[in-house]
């Protein structure tokens, strides 16, 4: 069979292209010739020229590489690398605007995945969007200046003398650092470190309230600062825990959620996949009863009983599985807190099939000047 011939090939620039809709992973969704291009770094209703990044059977991606006609909304990136760089993918707006166009996504996945209407707006949970990251991976060019990687790419961009701008202060300037392997950089609590991964300190100590969490320096942590004391307190405004009652806290990493159950007079059993996370969890929030092991696997082994459940998986969702194990156990209420809203509608409309239906949903701003955005779903049993 013939080969077909793609319309569009990698590099080549096209335009003028008229800005579509926000899309899910923070592109705008355009048509050149027929085809559909996902365009990064455009404004809906724009008039821009695109460079071609990437071409598949049915769609394209391309960055905007000149704005012929702009959107009012339209800011110049604060970074000098914003248009290279893989990290900031809304640089060009203002925080309110990068919010209204988060929120119309969410809004937008939720409606047509799980027939939820989200009517709220993306909670800021920091004044500009930037200084708000607590963890960074930066990588070595072939000339050794560390930078980030650009956008679906090996590529190293180094980073600009004044530093990654939404990086914590205390790890924005890597300067020059020996060595050939990425440095990891965090700003805990008990300090700020930078180094490669052999010669971190193993331990960091984070804390909340009264409580102290040791995580591995390498290790989950939520990466904006203020994300520990906001979804511990959204999670425990939207549960309304009861002393006494029975809680799980799944994909709980080192016991965060866990520690603010424990401490709202609960029992909590808690389970996390990575076992170094696990170990720190015990000592964490000695407590709380945690087990080693995938969701799904491992819930079969928790008790029967489940008054509420705290759920935080990775982007790729809890699942179904994980999902009907809970559901049996007819808990009277699930929080569900999600860094991925697709796969977030995809399990709230899997739960409204096993009778848990969303009656609360929030979203926060707890990536500023990208496209991500953190969720927060109450799911009460369907009836109640
Ligand atoms: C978004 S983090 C949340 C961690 C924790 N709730 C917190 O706030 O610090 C997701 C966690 O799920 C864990 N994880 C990923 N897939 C898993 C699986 N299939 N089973 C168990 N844990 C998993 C990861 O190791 C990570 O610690």
């Amino acid at each position: 069979m013939a080969e077909r011939v793609l319309p569009l090939q990698v590099g080549q620039r096209i335009g003028p292209v008229e800005v579509g809709p926000i899309a899910h992973g923070g592109h705008c969704v355009s048509r050149w010739d027929g085809m559909v291009v996902f365009v990064r770094h455009a404004i809906p209703g724009e008039q821009v020229r695109v460079e071609i990044t990437g071409v598949q059977a049915r769609f394209a991606r391309g960055d905007a590489v000149e704005v012929v006609d702009a959107s009012p909304l339209r800011r110049p990136a604060p970074c000098p690398v914003a248009a290279a760089c893989g990290g900031c993918d809304f640089q060009h707006l203002p925080v309110a605007a990068s919010r209204e166009l988060k929120r119309e996504v969410v809004a937008g996945l939720l409606q047509h995945q799980a027939g939820i209407a989200f009517t709220g707006a993306v909670e800021s949970a920091d004044r500009d969007g930037f200084g708000w990251r607590t963890r960074m991976r930066y990588h070595r060019d072939d000339q050794g200046r560390l930078g980030l990687r650009a956008h679906r790419s090996n590529e190293v961009v180094p980073l600009p003398p004044q530093g990654c701008l939404i990086a914590d202060q205390r790890i924005a300037r890597p300067g020059v650092l020996p060595g050939e392997e990425p440095v990891i950089a965090v700003a805990a609590a008990s300090g700020a470190v930078m180094a490669e991964r052999a010669a971190l300190p193993a331990t960091l100590t984070e804390r909340l309230g009264q409580r102290r969490f040791e995580v591995a320096a390498d290790g989950f942590w939520q990466s904006h600062a203020a994300a520990p004391r906001l979804l511990t307190d959204a999670v425990l405004a939207a549960l309304q825990p009861v002393a006494g009652e029975w809680a799980f806290d799944l994909f709980c990493g080192v016991g965060l959620f866990a520690a603010a159950l424990v401490d709202a007079g609960c029992q909590v059993w808690g389970i996390e996949g990575s076992a170094q996370a696990v170990r720190y969890a015990r000592r964490n929030v000695p407590e709380a009863r945690f087990w080693a092991g995938d969701v799904a696997a491992t819930l079969r082994r928790m008790p029967a009983r489940a008054d509420l459940v705290v759920l935080d998986p990775p982007r790729s969702g809890a699942g179904k599985a994980v999902l009907a194990g809970l559901a049996s156990r007819r808990p009277r209420a699930l929080a569900y807190v999600s860094c991925d809203p697709a796969s977030l509608a995809r399990d709230l409309a899997t739960a409204a099939g096993l009778g848990y239906r969303t009656v609360q949903l929030r979203a926060f701003d707890l990536y500023g000047t990208t496209h991500h955005v953190e969720c927060l779903a109450l799911l009460v049993p369907a009836g109640v």
